[in-house]
């Protein structure tokens, strides 16, 4: 525990602190379950570990006992300066609204939610979830965008993703539908001249949510900025969803459910 804050501390080490926004998370199953400070324990490690004295961005990662944890994230945070949005994942629309008011029960507010959210899984999108965070100013973190690089051109049936990763159990077997889908991407892509992974993030910020990206190469950080700047048509995006629609793909993982 701690690889990802020490070798982020690294990049961030020589920046002028407000040149970049930073996040962390509390992962319940990882904080001390009897700690009566397992929450500022945390925190408090997670920003030494960084040198920081601050995050812009601070999440409770999953639905294992949230409200508790929400609860103690709610009492750490109240009251302090330089509050960080604070947020929360894989939770479900009662979830996020449960978690909303016990924030607003210690004068704070719920300002992200982060879910997955793709072509192949709108289900944050069909339960209400992205109408909610629109109305109630709460930015809307879509993850996996790309499924895990199935949505990125580089794999079919005729080149699969490496055996042996879940990424590879959870696509290669839906390898041939998502041809089909890549092969939609692929005519915008050439229209807007940019390759096939940056149309999915286009179509995630159509839809008014903030992408991240699993980036493993320079490359893809530059894409994702090209990706930033092309406005898909509302044709488009319908065009793309029904495309998607035909294949019925599940693609929700073991960590996550079907948001009702
Ligand atoms: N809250 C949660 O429970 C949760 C769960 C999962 C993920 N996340 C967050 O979401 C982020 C993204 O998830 P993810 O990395 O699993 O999935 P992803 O963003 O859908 O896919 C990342 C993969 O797409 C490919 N890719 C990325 N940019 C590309 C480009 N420009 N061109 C071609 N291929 C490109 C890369 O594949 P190759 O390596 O094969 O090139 C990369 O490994 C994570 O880093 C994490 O922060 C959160």
């Amino acid at each position: 525990m701690g690889t990802s804050e020490k070798v982020l501390a690294g990049f961030v080490g020589d920046l002028e602190r407000d040149s970049y926004l930073i996040s962390d998370k509390f992962t319940p199953q990882c904080a001390k379950p009897s700690g009566a400070n397992a929450f500022s324990d945390m925190v408090e490690m997670q920003l030494d570990l960084m040198g920081l004295d601050r995050f812009d961005i601070y999440w409770i990662h999953n639905v294992w006992d949230a409200p508790k944890w929400t609860r103690e994230m709610a009492k750490y945070f109240e009251g302090k300066e330089n509050v960080p949005i604070l947020g929360v994942s894989n939770h479900n629309l009662a979830e996020i609204k449960e978690a909303n008011e016990i924030l607003k029960s210690h004068g704070l507010k719920l300002g992200a939610v982060q879910n997955h959210y793709s072509l192949i899984n709108r289900s944050s999108e069909d339960s209400g979830i992205l109408d909610y965070c629109k109305e109630n100013d709460i930015i809307f973190f879509s993850y996996m965008v790309l499924e895990q690089g199935a949505l990125s051109g580089k794999y079919d049936t005729a080149h699969p993703m490496p055996a042996g990763s879940a990424r590879a159990d959870a696509y290669n077997p839906v390898l041939d539908k998502i041809e089909v889908l890549n092969a939609e991407l692929k005519k915008l892509a050439d229209k807007y001249n940019v390759a096939i992974a940056q149309i999915p993030v286009a179509w995630a910020i159509a839809k008014g949510t903030l992408p991240i990206i699993g980036v493993t190469k320079e490359q893809h950080v530059k894409d994702a900025v090209k990706a930033a700047n092309i406005t898909l048509t509302a044709d488009e995006v319908a065009q793309l969803e029904k495309t998607a629609d035909t294949l019925a793909i599940n693609t929700i993982r073991f960590w996550e459910k079907e948001m009702k």
